[in-house]
């Protein structure tokens, strides 16, 4: 449940002027929903926090990451958490969510880095991670669980990715999405893609033998294996860019709504807690296991619509490179990892579902939202 309409704590930051500005006006090249396309300048001014609180605990979380004052967000939380009917679609939870973990990614410089382990940031999100993790394992279906072996675990977790789950958002973009369809899902997609690979990282040092290796092959490709260019949220950066978008982090957030954020709150809580060591590894097996074909048919999409290779490399760099790496991820990471570590077990198969659920919900609103000719994007009504 959002809180809108609820009174705004207004930032400090506001004051000293460096607040939460709109961005620049769009070009007339893109969907007239987006709110900044244009090759951005955020960058110019560290300072400037690129997004706008949704309500009082994101306003008071974003207030105290940017210049260190706490205005009582620990209380504002626990009020909103027992408040939330659906934490999993509220606008200022998941992004107060959404903020606290950026402050340990260092997405954003205005996030001071001496407050990454504040007590009292640090216990917001316990308490909001806490609330969000309960409410997911309630609402997301885990599978039978399999035998602890390599091989039953990764047969497991193709049976559990092979399931048809509905209308396909990637046969959506292939056949019939327009224009500006097509800018509204890089912009869905940049929340995750221009860090492509980072929540996962968060796992390597916890691992050890067979998984650590697995995990760090797959990532080594994600990270462009030693050339720059090549690194995957590199590749995407080229393919906003060429797609006339901005491609500064962040420069979309206020655009996108609350189930793309708790996508990315998602597999940023299983990585940055050791205790869901199991389930950032099955999210991970989950997300190479659904990349391969759909991004195909993404490429597929874009090409028709006119994009050219500068947009759609990303997308064909992943045809190949996840076919791969969802066997590396399903047998030689989650799998040896479930026979190192069968108590992992339950985990990892809870964390493949929860990928599969979080992103289909961010799937099913902008098909649900393009079929009444909407747009999947926040409008300036639910701002
Ligand atoms: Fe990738
Ligand atoms: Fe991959």
């Amino acid at each position: 449940m959002t809180r809108r309409g609820s009174p705004l704590v207004a930032p400090r930051v506001l004051v000293k002027g460096l607040g939460f500005p709109r961005v620049a006006p769009h070009s007339a090249s893109v969907s007239p929903a987006l709110s900044s396309p244009l090759p951005s300048t955020l960058d110019d001014d560290d300072a400037v926090l690129p997004f706008t609180p949704r309500g009082p605990v994101s306003a008071a979380v974003l207030t105290h990451l940017v210049d260190g004052t706490d205005t009582g967000h620990t209380a504002l939380a626990e009020l909103a958490v027992m408040a939330s009917v659906d934490i999993e679609r509220d606008d200022d939870l998941q992004l107060a969510l959404f903020a606290l973990y950026a402050s340990a990614y260092g997405a954003f410089p205005a996030f001071r880095a001496d407050l990454e382990w504040d007590p009292s940031l640090i216990t917001t999100r316990r308490m909001i991670e806490t609330t969000f993790e309960r409410s997911l394992r309630r609402t997301v279906e885990v599978p039978e669980l399999p035998a602890p072996t390599a091989d039953a675990v990764s047969r497991a977790l193709f049976a559990l990715t092979g399931r048809d789950a509905g209308p396909s958002l990637s046969r959506y973009l292939a056949r019939k999405a327009t224009l500006d369809h097509a800018h509204e899902f890089l912009v869905q997609r940049s929340v995750y893609t221009l860090r492509e690979a980072d929540p996962h990282s968060w796992a390597i040092p916890r691992l050890t033998g067979r998984p650590k290796a697995a995990l760090v092959e797959i990532q080594s490709d994600e990270y462009g294996g030693g050339r720059p260019d090549r690194v995957h949220a590199a590749l995407f950066a080229r393919a906003v860019r060429a797609a006339g978008l901005s491609d500064a982090y962040g420069a979309y957030l206020d655009d996108v709504p609350a189930v793309t954020l708790a996508s990315h709150n998602t597999m940023s809580m299983f990585g940055l807690n050791r205790r869901l060591l199991g389930a950032i590894v099955g999210h991970l097996a989950a997300f190479e296991m659904t990349s391969s074909i759909p991004n195909r048919l993404y490429a597929e999409g874009l090409r028709r619509l006119g994009f050219g290779d500068d947009v759609c490399e990303y997308f064909d760099e992943h045809v190949e490179a996840d076919a791969v790496h969802e066997q590396i991820a399903g047998r030689d990471l989650a799998g040896t990892l479930a026979e190192d570590h069968p108590e992992m077990l339950p985990d990892i198969l809870f964390g493949a579902a929860a990928c599969l659920e979080v992103d289909d919900r961010v799937g099913r609103h902008m098909l649900d939202a393009w079929s009444r000719g909407a747009s999947s994007l926040r409008t300036e009504d639910e701002r």
